[in-house]
């Protein structure tokens, strides 16, 4: 597919503990639906620790990262599937910047997200990241 072609595509979306303990889950779920976007898979489950270092193999390193691991395995979380045209990037657009403090207005992260680790979701950045994941 050429650049900028617009195709059906399928992202992986983590909601983290923080979604579930605020009770903003269909909050959340909502504006992917919203958008257009199609639920193919949802499920509840727990990341371990073991789960969180193959998730976040790129962090590891890094001095953030034991309080990321502890966030990420505190508590339930919903993985998901969505499908649509472009849905990497519209879901990553929907997301919002990293830090919730500089995410643009009416992204997720803006709306809701903390800082920088309390940021209510993980999405794919990659058709790669997202076939993995
Ligand atoms: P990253 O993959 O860089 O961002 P994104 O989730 O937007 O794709 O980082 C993964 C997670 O790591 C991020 O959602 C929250 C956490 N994180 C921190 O806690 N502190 C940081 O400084 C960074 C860069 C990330």
């Amino acid at each position: 597919m050429s650049d900028g072609a617009r195709h059906i595509e399928r992202t992986f979306v983590m909601l983290k503990p923080d979604a579930l303990e605020r009770s903003i889950m269909g909050e959340i779920l909502g504006r992917f639906e919203r958008k257009g976007l199609k639920l193919v898979r949802l499920e509840l489950r727990r990341v371990t620790k073991d789960l969180a270092a193959t998730h976040y193999a790129h962090l590891v390193d890094k001095p953030f990262y034991p309080e990321l691991e502890a966030y990420i395995t505190r508590g339930p979380v919903v993985a998901c599937v969505w499908e649509g045209i472009d849905a990497i990037r519209v879901v990553r657009n929907l997301v919002g910047a990293t830090d919730s403090i500089l995410a643009a207005a009416g992204t997720i992260r803006c709306d809701f997200g903390v800082d920088k680790t309390e940021n209510l979701v993980h999405a794919s950045d990659s058709p790669e990241s997202a076939a993995s994941e």
